[in-house]
């Protein structure tokens, strides 16, 4: 007889880590999805705290990043009464699951992690052992819930793989602790990145060739959830191009980095394909295609931006959200762990 093949209910689940500002490369890359997603799924949304203290973070700082990311999930559209927003350490399972899966992941796997290599730089020595578990957890925070999809940027597809191959791992290590406790041939899901839309990877707007990042030295190269219109003007007018005009059809982007950057980043907000756009503008100057891209920046994010401001002044507000949400977390997260233990043969409470 087969055994019963396990039906995993939908569930999404990403994470945002708090630090320094959110840009738009947050937003089209992640945040755009998580809004969407909640129309057919059940969603948990977490800013990630602990994984930020993988390098040091200077608390006042912290703590006002992490509500900055919540406020900034609020105003962008999640709803945080119909979903789950919560701060990952009011919900100490994360770090428990973790703790087992250091155990189950096998440091050949972690070696092959180009983020950390890239964080770690050459100074391997002197990182912290967080910043190279860092997988581990972030398997921990998605399968403590056991949840099947997570909309993540192109960046984290090495650790979605990661968080599977643990899965799998587990589900194989325990397979007869598992079935015996009657979850079948399988206790966590093997979760799937969501990965889609025209920009998935916003570039600098100085460098076509290197990610939109919070730590690039140059405040030029992003745009910031709280710049306000003028400054975005200011960016995109000042964006790296080239000298020629749009082209006819995407193909004619794959030699030119900032244009199809520039273009993706229109498709994205437009909510349209770089072809659609292309179909607009073939043959437009970037003197005629950079004003309308930062019209259309404008009318997208002077809302967000606005309800941010108004949010930063209500912590009491943002804090009884990141309560709330993490309350309701942790029920499902506290299940997941009291199964884990007896899967793996400990003993409690
Ligand atoms: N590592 C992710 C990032 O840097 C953040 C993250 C932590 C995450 N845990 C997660 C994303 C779980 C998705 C699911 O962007």
């Amino acid at each position: 007889m087969d055994a019963p093949k396990p039906a995993f209910k939908e569930r999404v689940f990403s994470g945002v880590q708090p630090t320094g500002n959110l840009h738009l490369g947050n937003y089209l890359g992640a945040i755009v999805k998580f809004v969407e997603l909640q129309k057919t799924h059940e969603c948990i949304y977490c800013v990630v705290d602990l994984h930020a203290i993988t390098v040091w973070q200077e608390p006042a700082e912290l703590t006002k990043a992490i509500r900055e990311v919540t406020a900034a999930f609020i105003a962008c559209g999640i709803d945080p009464k119909k979903h789950i927003v919560f701060n990952q350490s009011q919900v100490a399972e994360h770090a428990e699951l973790a703790w087992v899966f250091n155990c189950v992941a096998r440091l050949g796997w972690l070696n092959r992690m180009t983020q950390f290599k890239e964080k770690a730089g050459k100074d391997r020595e002197n990182a912290s052992v967080g910043l190279y578990a860092y997988p581990n957890l972030m398997a921990a925070d998605i399968l403590v819930y056991r949840a099947t999809h997570v909309p993540v940027g192109e960046d984290q597809k090495q650790h979605l793989e990661l968080s599977r191959d643990i899965a799998q791992k587990f589900n194989s290590d325990y397979a007869a602790s598992i079935a015996a406790r009657g979850f079948g041939d399988a206790f966590f899901p093997l979760p799937e990145p969501l990965i889609q839309g025209p920009a998935t990877r916003v570039m600098s707007l100085r460098d076509g060739s290197k990610k939109m990042s919070k730590s690039d030295a140059s405040d030029q190269s992003r745009i910031n959830l709280t710049d306000d219109p003028d400054t975005i003007a200011l960016k995109v007018r000042r964006a790296k191009t080239d000298p020629d005009p749009l082209p006819q059809d995407e193909k004619g982007l794959e030699t030119r980095p900032e244009a199809d950057n520039l273009v993706g980043i229109y498709a994205a907000l437009a909510d349209t394909t770089k072809a659609d756009v292309l179909r607009e503008f073939a043959g437009a100057q970037f003197s005629a295609f950079k004003p309308a891209l930062s019209d259309l920046l404008v009318a997208k994010l002077s809302p967000i931006t606005a309800e941010m401001r108004r949010l930063k002044d209500d912590t009491a507000y943002i804090d009884s959200v990141l309560a709330d949400g993490s309350v309701r977390a942790q029920a499902i997260a506290a299940e997941t762990m009291k199964a884990v233990k007896d899967i793996v043969g400990l003993v409690r409470r």
